[in-house]
């Protein structure tokens, strides 16, 4: 495979995303970068598959005209309500991150997991598909309302934050959970919060790293993989750029756009 210096393209309805960005980008220092948080439109889990479809359709116009060659979409809700339909229309690789379901219940020693993501997600065709494949495993689902909505605002450590999670962990907890899933790119920047609400036995899993290895994967096999060293990446947003400037620890500059 020739090398390929065009660059990877990653969206999401926002910040949250950046978890996955930050994967690839400590998989695939090389890669060049473009980062797109639609903070406009969060969050997406609330809106119809038609919205979500035709938001997915406009970031992946604005990142092919930038010319990459590759788009992640790292978002789990824009992954289960468009993905297919983004392959059908475009002729770039995609790449979608889904729930880990499938190693939570493949190590869950209790056959109870619990999974938090958005309404679309959990109300996804594709995740429903995914879930009714492990029947002998009680899927604990719940709608993580309004945790995008503080992420976005910056407000990670309110005590509104807290409250929120408790109220969706504990019923979790008292149904003997081993596993709980992030099933929203959003959800591993509240990692240090859970952990102070799960007992420490309940491991938690999201699906960066497993999104960075595809990356690698469809790079090797179809892409081409950047001759460049060390590039530096883009980050565009089209609001405010403070909280996205934040949760990048201040590392990066980010750049408002229309899009
Ligand atoms: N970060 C997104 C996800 O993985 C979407 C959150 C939202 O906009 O509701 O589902």
């Amino acid at each position: 495979m020739n090398s390929n210096n065009q660059p990877i393209g990653i969206f999401d309805s926002g910040i949250g995303g950046t978890s996955i960005w930050s994967a690839i980008h400590q998989l695939l220092p090389n890669e060049k970068t473009i980062y797109l948080a639609d903070s406009k439109n969060a969050p997406y889990g609330q809106k119809s598959k038609e919205e979500i479809v035709a938001l997915s359709m406009k970031n992946t116009d604005f990142l092919l005209e930038m010319n990459c060659k590759l788009i992640v979409v790292a978002c789990n809700t824009a992954t289960t309500n468009a993905i297919q339909e983004l392959r059908a229309k475009y002729n770039v690789p995609f790449i979608g991150i889904e729930p880990a379901i499938k190693p939570a219940v493949t190590h869950s020693k209790t056959q109870t997991i619990g999974i938090l993501a958005t309404q679309g997600t959990l109300n996804s065709e594709l995740f429903n598909k995914t879930t009714e494949k492990y029947q002998d495993t009680k899927i604990i689902e719940q709608v993580g309302h309004g945790l995008v909505q503080l992420i976005e605002n910056g407000d990670i450590n309110s005590p509104e934050m807290i409250k929120l999670l408790r109220s969706y962990l504990t019923p979790m907890i008292e149904a003997n959970i081993d596993y709980l899933v992030l099933g929203c790119s959003h959800y591993p920047y509240l990692i240090p919060q859970i952990k102070k609400i799960l007992p420490e036995h309940i491991h938690i899993i999201d699906s960066g790293e497993a999104v960075a290895k595809q990356t690698q994967k469809i790079l090797r096999e179809k892409v081409g993989f950047s001759s460049a060293e060390n590039s530096q990446p883009i980050f565009y947003t089209n609001t405010n750029a403070k909280v996205l400037t934040e949760i990048l620890e201040n590392k990066f500059t980010v750049e408002k756009k229309e899009f």
